[in-house]
């Protein structure tokens, strides 16, 4: 879910819906803002649906504007998407509104709790709970910040809490536990968020809220205690984009803007970290001197396109480091009862760095003694200011929920990581290095040359609007990309896809193959290997001869994929080691292509959310 607050001298509601706006990749279900009027009384609207069905009803029904505010932009987790459900909600005979991101595991003795006291609930959701137990608190001391702190120790779970009381105009109190809340520090007016995108329209000095902190804002005072209430410090930081690059600038979605993006999340993740021949890495200084001689594992969690962008570069990252390295679904790797010591590091990708699976991963390896190097997009989010090291991709803000940009910048930041481990346990020569690093730095002009097949790769994704199925087929780097070009097109055409690894496909998957099937295969250049290439020149045959549609990447010269493919999109020549940052974008314009052919909203797709604060 999305959070925003404002408190100062200026009207509320446009920046509220103006902060929901650019936070609605985080939930779309339904959007609802709260404000307090002059005369010291609460305004409450919220409508089930994306933010724009509550902009229309507010601009026929207009409310009472306030200088202090709330708003929520809601992804459902306890109770369907309705009006009821969504936030704010809520009590003390509607003086008091609150908006909450999270769960609160202990929800049902609570609720049990008040209901025996007579409280009625308007909705099913956990977080009206917490609504009440803040009122009930608040006549019994007649002061916000005072009954927010005695509730909030009670809470288990994952939350951000805001909330607004109409007898204390002014004043906005929050908390927060295992979920995002940034300060956006203005002049004579200050803003809260779950991040910075919820106020980076009018500031870029920002104070991340550390775990179980509260905060108590005024449009000229912030502070930030324990939960216990003891003083407490948040960690401030400048945000170092601008609001201009969250917006679509002419582009007709925002992934389609992002897969633009794609060269320059590359360049920019890259820029300044080598030199003359060499990585260097000082984010990874915090791991400490001779650190990755001494390990003996890496263990990559990760979710969603992250995980298949940690499935791509762990190639890599072994071959080049000689250390072994295994790479985990975070929601899995905790729960097997997983070997972890010192002597294993483990790496987490997010690209939102809030992603609650992957947090749990991170903290669950910390208590085995492991070190945490966070691999990740978003300056200030809880996931790295909890890990020992972290090496951001500058990849810009991400705002379509399906991942692009972010992904190849991932890949690009373990190539890093990968080069900096090699260099320190000298399993690559200086000359490997500089040999590698050379190429690297010809990248993103060569993904510049892969996105010129966007006409084309639109044509054929108009004609094949009607697909069913879609199947992705690749070998060692190509067998990840495949699974995330299979991923991409669930995703945002809902249109089943399956990415296999194309030795297996003997062992099953071809049984799928009838007549008119299209195969997307990702075929590994003919120049460096003489193992890969006639083999997957063989799957191809093989599908081919039961029907087949195949739809190949190839590099440009490969004179024997032309003659046995529908349609070859062609990359340049590069090192195989890049061959996966070339490869995956024709299929992110396909999926992008495919979805727009169907109508579909490209950006929101149906039951997602880009950042997902729960477990
Ligand atoms: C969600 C999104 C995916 C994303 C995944 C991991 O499931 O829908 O697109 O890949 O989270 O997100 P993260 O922010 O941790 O990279």
């Amino acid at each position: 879910c999305g959070i925003v607050g404002y408190v100062g001298d200026r009207p509320s509601q446009q920046i509220l819906l103006n902060g929901l706006r650019r936070l609605e990749y985080r939930g779309y279900d339904s959007a609802g803002i709260a404000v307090i009027d002059a005369e010291g009384a609460l305004h409450e609207r919220k409508r089930a649906g994306k933010l724009q069905t509550l902009v229309d009803d507010l601009a026929a029904h207009p409310m009472a504007d306030g200088t202090t505010g709330i708003g929520h932009t809601r992804w459902a987790t306890h109770g369907a998407p309705t009006d009821a459900n969504a936030h704010p909600h809520l009590a003390d005979n509607g003086r008091l509104a609150l908006i909450h991101n999270g769960i609160i595991e202990n929800f049902t003795e609570l609720k049990d709790e008040l209901l025996a006291e007579g409280v009625e609930f308007r909705s099913e959701t956990d977080s009206e709970v917490a609504a009440h137990l803040i009122a009930r608190e608040y006549r019994r001391v007649g002061d916000l910040e005072a009954a927010f702190r005695a509730v909030v120790g009670r809470l288990d779970g994952a939350f951000t809490l805001l909330a607004i009381h109409a007898d204390q105009p002014g004043v906005i109190v929050g908390a927060r536990l295992n979920s995002p809340l940034v300060i956006g520090l203005g002049e004579g007016e200050n803003f809260l968020g779950s991040d910075v995108a919820a106020f980076v329209e009018h500031t870029h000095s920002a104070i991340a809220v550390g775990q179980a902190q509260m905060v108590v804002v005024r449009a000229d005072s912030i502070e930030i205690t324990t939960f216990d209430g003891e003083p407490a410090e948040g960690e401030p930081f400048e945000v170092t984009w601008d609001a201009a690059a969250a917006e679509k600038g002419g582009w007709p979605s925002f992934m389609a803007k992002e897969i633009s993006e794609d060269p320059e999340a590359i360049e920019n993740t890259i820029r300044g970290r080598f030199h003359e021949g060499r990585v260097t890495l000082p984010d990874l200084d915090a791991l400490g001197e001779g650190y990755f001689r001494e390990i003996d594992r890496i263990i990559i969690v990760a979710c969603g396109t992250a995980y298949y962008s940690g499935q791509t570069a762990a190639y890599m990252l072994e071959k080049w480091s000689r250390i072994p390295v295994q790479v985990e679904l975070a929601h899995e790797f905790r729960y097997r009862d997983p070997v972890v010591d010192e002597r294993c590091l483990i790496v987490s990708l997010s690209q939102s760095g809030e992603t609650m699976d992957t947090l749990m991963a991170v903290r669950f390896a910390r208590e085995r003694g492991a070190k945490t190097l966070s691999i990740c997009n978003t300056q200030g989010a809880t996931i790295p200011r909890e890990s020992d090291a972290v090496v951001y991709t500058h990849a810009g803000p991400e705002v379509a929920v399906a991942s692009t940009k972010a992904f190849v910048a991932q890949i690009a930041a373990i190539y890093l990581l990968a080069l900096h481990a090699a260099q320190a346990r000298q399993t690559l020569t200086d000359a490997e290095v500089a040999h590698i690093l050379a190429e690297f730095e010809t990248i993103p002009d060569k993904v510049r040359e892969v996105l010129q097949h966007h006409d084309r790769i639109r044509e054929l994704a108009n004609w094949m609007a009607d697909t069913r199925s879609v199947l992705y087929l690749g070998r060692n780097t190509g067998f990840p990309i495949a699974l995330e070009g299979a991923l991409k097109l669930k995703e945002i055409a809902y249109i089943h896809a399956e990415g296999f690894a194309a030795g297996e496909l003997k062992h099953g998957p071809i049984a799928l193959i009838e007549p008119g099937q299209p195969v997307f295969v990702l075929v590994p250049s003919p120049r460096y290997d003489d193992t890969l290439h006639p083999k997957i020149v063989s799957n191809i045959q093989e599908i081919r001869a039961r029907g087949a549609r195949v739809l190949a990447v190839a590099e440009v010269s490969d004179a024997a994929v032309l003659p046995i493919a529908d349609e070859v999109f062609t990359v340049p020549p590069t090192d195989p080691a890049f061959e996966p940052l070339l490869h995956v974008v024709p299929l992110q314009i396909f999926a992008l292509e495919l979805s727009t052919a169907k109508g579909l909203d490209v950006d929101q797709p149906r039951n997602l959310a880009k950042s997902v604060t729960v477990e």
